[in-house]
């Protein structure tokens, strides 16, 4: 058979929060799916990367008062480095705020252009007068029309489930300023989906998506297909539309043209041949992993973007359920909401990428992740059936014959019969049911271990002249293992790069199978996974338990003291000149402090370190001041900031700066 040549995505996570359990179902799923390909011998391109538009991003930078660069560069290194430690193996990990994404975006947005599918016209929107920007639905906030309930979002009703447009919301408030939106009028730009419709209704019921999604578009057919707003007016972080003053692509419309920005990056960096993918007549393979609830823009809106702008569509958009854990949505305060970092800090990612397997179908069923049964389950058919057969095995081969398996094999059919699910089991990996591909290869578990169980070398070693029957009663089974990790690969390539290792292998290959490994060295064993213990799985929980002391705020993960780089930059440190200093009346340890910061008017703050320093020996010195600390007052006057020093409770050391620094320059 030739090699396939294919493209794999999967969506791109939002670059305004962590990664979560969540998250990860997609990102195993898609990362299952590519290591089979690849050992399957085909060539397979996986790309993702941030989706770093939008408004809540930019709101998220402006509240921690950095620039949106800076909170997406910091947002993708913690997503990268979570994806990397659940061994997620991208070929390219980008962002579409990227050289590469804007290029393709524009080109995409002109050839719409060219062909008559971008329509304008003006709308009118709500507007925060305050804030000088148009509200998204979810930013403006009221009382239900309906049944009056306080504080519910733009669009619907979490009381009463009535659906509603944002004008009809009694006392609407903008979430962003507080300030009551008014009404705004604006042209917009739209890409005329309608036209397609002939075209996406072939292209929907063509087996490209799953039937259950078929479905799902009749129905949207049915309601009719509108234009989609693919404009969005400055304020906005995204990419401006060419030529068009303070307008910009609005998130949606540059994400998935994201998969092409960053194939594009790989394309550029390795040579690949960026057309031979994309041309219309292409005779390669896409393919886009997403869950259920993005399914409108990748089976609709993509595809009709890629037919406007004259590129081919894709093979397949394979969408999943949602996760659920102990039954119910991932919740904080019962501390399911579980960041990756989180899990990392204590279980063993490979729990989670065989739980996920053995959960995982094609359709688009919800996959619970119920601890318990995760437990048990890990530690039954990994633990207890898998690396069982090879633990049990190999200390006899170790000690007994001089670590070599033997030249025989007594039952080939055995074997054999392991060796022959492979087809079975590679075809349950190409159609995505790993769950009934674990199940096989459970099965065959148990019976190697049946096998084991039957001639129990541990009891014939003991016996007159039954040697090479536990030579090879033994070597058999570590052969079967090799099969088990073999099909095992795509889902656990650690531990099968362990068990390479182990096995003294180069690499385990669904090819080399045919052949029982014979006359060959091994390896000492070493446990290759240990039990997953109740406590680990209660840390994970309480750790992801919302607690009081925590702000609103996603982001944070409350392992260890560490801060991020947002939380850091929230700080506001300036190089300041004490330009005067002098005693407080009635405060023995307080120096009353004038500083220039660069600022037209001075700063005054009171620093407790009369104690360590007489006022005339500070005037005229740099040292640092928080300039973002709220005012305090005090007895003598308010404090405006807080100047900086080293103590260790007996003396006191006001930091200092070259003496070339300005006032006012900022710490960074
Ligand atoms: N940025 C968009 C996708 C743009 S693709 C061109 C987005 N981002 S997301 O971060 O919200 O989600 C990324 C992927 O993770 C989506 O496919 C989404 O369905 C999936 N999941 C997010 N939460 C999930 C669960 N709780 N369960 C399963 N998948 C989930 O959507
Ligand atoms: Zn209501």
């Amino acid at each position: 058979m030739s090699k396939r040549k294919i493209l794999v995505t999967s969506a791109l996570p939002y670059a305004n929060g962590e990664i979560h359990l969540g998250h990860l179902l997609e990102y195993i799923q898609t990362d299952i799916w590519v290591r089979y390909q690849k050992m399957m011998g085909n060539e397979c391109h996986y790309v993702c990367a941030d989706d770093a538009h939008g408004t809540p991003i930019m709101l998220k930078a402006d509240e921690l008062g950095i620039d949106p660069e800076r909170l997406i560069a910091s947002v993708s290194e913690r997503h990268q480095a979570d994806f990397n430690d659940f061994a997620i193996n991208f070929s390219q990990y980008h962002s579409t705020h990227s050289e590469e994404n804007r290029e393709v975006s524009e080109g995409i947005y002109h050839k719409l252009n060219d062909g008559g599918f971008i329509k304008k016209r003006v709308i009118s929107q709500a507007f925060d007068p305050e804030k000088k920007m148009f509200l998204p639905d979810r930013f403006i906030k009221g009382d239900c029309p309906k049944c009056g309930a306080a504080d519910q979002y733009g669009d619907n009703c979490e009381s009463c489930g009535a659906t509603y447009s944002t004008t009809e919301l009694k006392n609407a408030k903008s979430v962003v300023s507080g300030a009551s939106p008014i009404t705004k009028e604006s042209e917009h730009y739209f890409f005329d989906l309608p036209q397609f419709e002939d075209r996406l209704k072939k292209w929907t019921n063509a087996g490209h998506l799953q039937p259950e999604i078929s479905n799902k578009l009749s129905e949207w057919f049915e309601q009719g297909l509108q234009q989609w707003d693919i404009s969005r007016d400055a304020p906005y972080f995204g990419f401006q539309i060419p030529d068009v003053k303070d307008k910009y692509f609005y998130v949606w419309l540059d994400a998935p043209i994201g998969y092409m920005g960053s194939f594009r990056k790989l394309c550029n960096d390795t040579g690949i041949d960026f057309d031979e993918y994309f041309n219309k007549d292409s005779k390669t393979e896409m393919y886009h992993f997403i869950g259920k609830d993005i399914v409108y823009f990748h089976a609709l809106f993509w595809p009709a973007i890629l037919m406007g702008s004259n590129y081919r569509t894709p093979n397949a958009v394979y969408a999943h359920g949602f996760l659920t854990v102990n039954g119910q949505k991932m919740s904080k305060s019962r501390g399911t909401f579980i960041q990756a970092r989180t899990y990392l800090n204590y279980l063993n990612p490979e729990y989670l990428r065989y739980y996920y397997a053995y959960k995982l179908t094609s359709k688009i069923d919800d996959i619970d992740l119920n601890l318990e049964d995760f437990k048990q389950r890990v530690n039954s058919d990994l633990v207890g059936k898998v690396v069982n057969i090879a633990s049990r095995s190999a200390g006899f081969i170790v000690k007994n014959y001089e670590s070599t398996l033997s030249e025989n094999s007594i039952e080939s059919d055995l074997y054999s019969s392991f060796a022959d699910k492979g087809k079975e089991i590679a075809e349950m990996y190409e159609s995505r049911n790993y769950n009934q591909a674990m199940r096989e290869i459970m099965k065959l578990a148990d019976k190697a271990n049946q096998y084991i169980d039957e001639h129990k070398p541990w009891k014939l070693i003991k016996e007159e002249g039954k040697d090479v029957m536990v030579h090879e009663v033994t070597s058999l089974a570590i052969n079967l293992f090799r099969i088990l990790m073999t099909y095992l690969k795509p889902v656990l390539p650690v531990m099968s790069s362990a068990a390479e290792e182990f096995l003294n292998i180069d690499e385990l290959t669904w090819d080399a199978i045919k052949q029982p490994l014979s006359n060959h060295k091994i390896n000492k064993f070493k446990p290759m996974m240990t039990r997953i213990e109740d406590d680990q799985i209660n840390k994970v929980i309480e750790f992801s338990r919302d607690n009081i002391n925590n702000t609103n705020n996603d982001n944070e993960t409350k392992e260890d003291s560490m801060i991020q780089i947002e939380d850091f930059s929230k700080i506001d440190l300036r190089i300041a000149k004490i330009v005067k200093a002098q005693s407080v009346d009635g405060a023995d340890k307080l120096i009353q402090l004038t500083l220039d910061i660069g600022e037209e008017s001075t700063r005054n703050v009171f620093a407790g370190i009369k104690e360590h320093y007489s006022p005339e020996d500070l005037e005229g010195r740099l040292t640092v001041l928080v300039a973002n600390l709220a005012p305090r007052k005090m007895r003598f006057g308010v404090s405006e900031g807080m100047v900086l020093a080293a103590s260790d409770g007996k003396s006191i050391h006001l930091l200092s700066t070259d003496s070339d620094a300005n006032p006012g320059m900022k710490i960074r």
